[in-house]
């Protein structure tokens, strides 16, 4: 805490919370573009805010990302949280196996000693096989779990980025391009004022569920994400926004 005075990175915090109109802005210092302990330490502050808040008994739901990833290996045990229950916020959206919500999820649960649920679902969804899908008993049974989520854990990337990461087609990559997308969040994607240009078909928690009972902890930072988190914000304020120094930089350098 001392450090954050002496690197004036609380001055930072403050003046973020304004531009972005986020209740609370975390800074850790340093690039995480460049390093990787940056991930860890955004990690850190991460689950010190998650230990914060949650009571016993809450249902924790986590997207994927190499953010998240990282975020989960910090987790440690808590008696508040140990009584909690880690499910994935949305089925899968095309991730490398450690990257994806289940694995983190159940990551998370691991090494807090809690529970986890896992949603077996594909990749890509045609509207019939989506709409019976949804219809599984056991499918339903998780679904009704992510609902009642008070958390929600989650990352944000760079549009194009992850649009490549997913390995889309050309199409969608044009379209990208040209309706200028800027960032992604569990496959939404937006353009600079943070209007949806497209979503991603999977079930599990969609963006307009996330309403005031939610609790949205968002985790992203490195300097070539900046646009990428103003976008996010500009359409849904996050109730925390975790990130690092150069994120930050460019976040209140730009317009
Ligand atoms: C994805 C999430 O898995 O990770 C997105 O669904 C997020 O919400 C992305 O944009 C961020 O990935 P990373 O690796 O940059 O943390």
């Amino acid at each position: 805490e001392m450090m954050k005075e002496i690197l004036g990175l609380r001055a930072l915090e403050t003046e973020l919370e304004q531009k972005l109109g986020v209740t609370k802005v975390v800074i850790v210092p340093g690039n995480s573009d460049e390093e990787d302990w940056v991930k860890q330490e955004m990690g850190q502050a991460c689950v010190r805010e998650l230990k914060s808040i949650i009571i016993p008994s809450s249902v924790v739901a986590v997207m994927g990302g190499t953010t998240l990833a990282a975020v989960a290996q910090m987790m440690t045990p808590d008696p508040k949280v140990s009584q909690s229950i880690f499910v994935p916020a949305r089925g899968g959206l095309g991730e490398r196996v450690e990257n994806q919500a289940n694995t983190i999820s159940a990551e998370f649960a691991d090494r807090a000693g809690a529970e986890y649920r896992l949603m077996h679902v594909p990749d890509q969804l045609s509207e019939e096989a989506y709409s019976s899908l949804v219809l599984e008993p056991s499918v339903k049974e998780i679904l009704d779990l992510i609902k009642t989520s008070r958390i929600l854990l989650h990352g944000i990337g760079d549009a194009t980025r992850m649009a490549a990461r997913r390995s889309s087609e050309e199409p969608f990559m044009n379209k990208l391009k040209r309706e200028h997308a800027v960032a992604e969040a569990f496959g939404y994607y937006f353009n600079q004022t943070g209007e949806i240009i497209h979503k991603q078909r999977t079930i599990g928690l969609q963006l307009d569920e996330l309403d005031a009972g939610k609790h949205v902890i968002s985790v992203a930072g490195g300097a070539s994400k900046a646009n990428a988190i103003a976008a996010y914000m500009k359409h849904r304020p996050s109730d925390v926004l975790i990130t690092d120094e150069a994120a930050a930089k460019g976040l209140l350098h730009n317009e």
